[in-house]
């Protein structure tokens, strides 16, 4: 019954023959006696031309018929177009209308960001939207491939926990039945079980933070990259860290040109992320910033505008490193020659985007963990596996979290995260 549908990424093979395929009206021109179909299918854009002269008068009254957003079975014989944009167009046999949209709410004209969020299931459809989105699995690809083809082991850690990883201001509280859980905010301590049975392993999943931040670098719902190395130091884990984010962007460059140029992306700046990237230290970083026309205390951490200023110095990511042990996680290694400060990096990334990765060595001493556990005021019951890690074969180690979104936004050249996920999940928005 059904013939089979060619798609408009396959139309390149068809040419000069007739074709049928499944789109919907982007948009429609018309002269009187020639109308224009901007027609896509999720693979692609074509132009269909239906000639008055040349059809029937059923398929002209169709075409006359169609809207934006409109959904249609079209025939036609594919032609070569030097002109257009994809080098094909569709001469217009028949049209078989699915349905006639009315009143499709996005329409060419600008629309405000509240307005396109709340019709953020039709706004995905737009050119820009699904450039970002092939973006995000271009990018989602290449870090599986990096890690896969590097020795990496893929685990999964839970969803559901029992405790905090990351600190307790920020947690999403549910019930477990009749006990309290949280939705994870990372997976890395589970991650540092998994890297002592399989030496190196990567997490990729999503992790929620009920942060009460409304920045363009937040969402609530968020998904990491979390590798964790057994017998690595923060030194090895730089080199991996600067050689995978230089390996997303060159898989990007090759396989998005296309969707970089929809985005108006500058390539240029994308191009120069070669690794190895600079390192400076957080002592360094706060004399560069009271050089330059901020005032930071040593002790205190850095905000959005101190990154952008840092990153601007700067034509690829750079590591701060060595930041003060009081402004970061319980389980970060002091540096044994200076131990007010951890063996840890944020990877902060060029053009404004801020804090990419955060990683670190971890503590591997079962004496210091336990201290630290007593310093943040953290149950040690809660925690008696995690500190099994230690006890039973403990080993140096490192891990690190890439944060997707961010990545993703700074890839695309985006204002701002929300766009850089099909159905964001915000501060004020949980519809759609
Ligand atoms: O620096 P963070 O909090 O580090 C961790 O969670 C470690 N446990 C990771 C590890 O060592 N395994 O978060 C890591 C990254 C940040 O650099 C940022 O890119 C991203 O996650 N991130 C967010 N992205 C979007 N919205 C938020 N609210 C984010 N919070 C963190
Ligand atoms: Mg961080």
């Amino acid at each position: 019954m059904s013939e089979a549908l060619v798609t408009i990424r396959e139309v390149s093979g068809h040419v000069g023959r007739s074709v049928r395929i499944g789109a919907w009206v982007q948009r429609k021109r018309s002269s009187g006696k020639i109308a224009f179909l901007q027609l896509r299918d999720g693979t692609g854009f074509i132009q269909g031309v239906v000639a008055k002269n040349e059809v029937s008068e059923d398929i002209w009254d169709n075409a006359g018929k169609l809207t934006q957003e409109s959904s249609l079975y079209v025939t036609g014989t594919v032609k070569e177009e030097p002109r257009s944009p994809s080098g094909f167009e569709l001469v217009v046999e028949g049209i078989e209308i699915i349905q006639v949209t009315q009143e499709y709410p996005i329409t060419p004209k600008e629309h405000g960001v509240d307005f396109l969020m709340d019709h953020r299931h039709l706004w995905l459809r737009s050119p820009k939207q699904r450039a970002v989105l092939t973006i995000r699995a271009e990018i989602k690809r290449a870090v599986n491939e990096y890690f896969d083809t590097n020795g990496f082991t893929q685990v999964d850690p839970p969803i559901l926990t029992p405790t905090s990883a990351e600190g307790t201001t920020n947690l999403f509280h549910t019930k477990y039945f009749d006990e309290d859980a949280y939705l994870t905010q990372s997976g890395q301590l589970y991650m540092e079980a998994a890297a002592m049975a399989l030496g190196k392993v990567y997490s990729f999943g999503p992790t929620f933070r009920a942060e009460k931040s409304k920045t363009r670098r937040h969402l609530i719902e968020f998904w990491m990259i979390e590798p964790e190395m057994a017998f690595v130091d923060l030194e090895q884990s730089l080199r991996i860290q600067e050689s995978f984010v230089a390996h997303v962007v060159a898989s990007v460059l090759k396989n998005c040109r296309p969707e970089l140029d929809t985005l108006g992306r500058d390539v240029s700046k994308l191009e120069a992320i070669q690794a190895p990237f600079p390192r400076i230290t957080y002592d360094e970083a706060i004399d560069f910033l009271n050089n330059n026309g901020f005032e930071v205390p040593w002790g205190e951490d850095f905000g959005a505008p101190h990154e952008t200023a840092i990153a601007e110095a700067y034509d690829r990511p750079v590591f701060i490193t060595h930041y003060p042990a009081s402004i970061k996680s319980f389980y970060m290694k002091p540096d044994p020659n200076r131990p007010e400060v951890v063996l840890c990096a944020d990877m902060i990334a060029p053009e404004g985007y801020g804090e990419i990765i955060g990683g670190s060595q971890r503590i591997d001493d079962p004496e210091l963990m336990a201290q630290r556990f007593e310093e943040h005021k953290l149950p040690l019951e809660a925690y008696q596996w995690y500190m099994d890690l230690r006890k039973y074969g403990t080993v140096p180690h490192s891990g690190f979290g890439l944060g997707l979104e961010r990545t993703v936004a700074w890839i695309c050249g985006l204002e701002h995260v929300r766009e850089t996920i099909a159905f964001p999940r915000t501060l004020y928005r949980l519809y759609p």
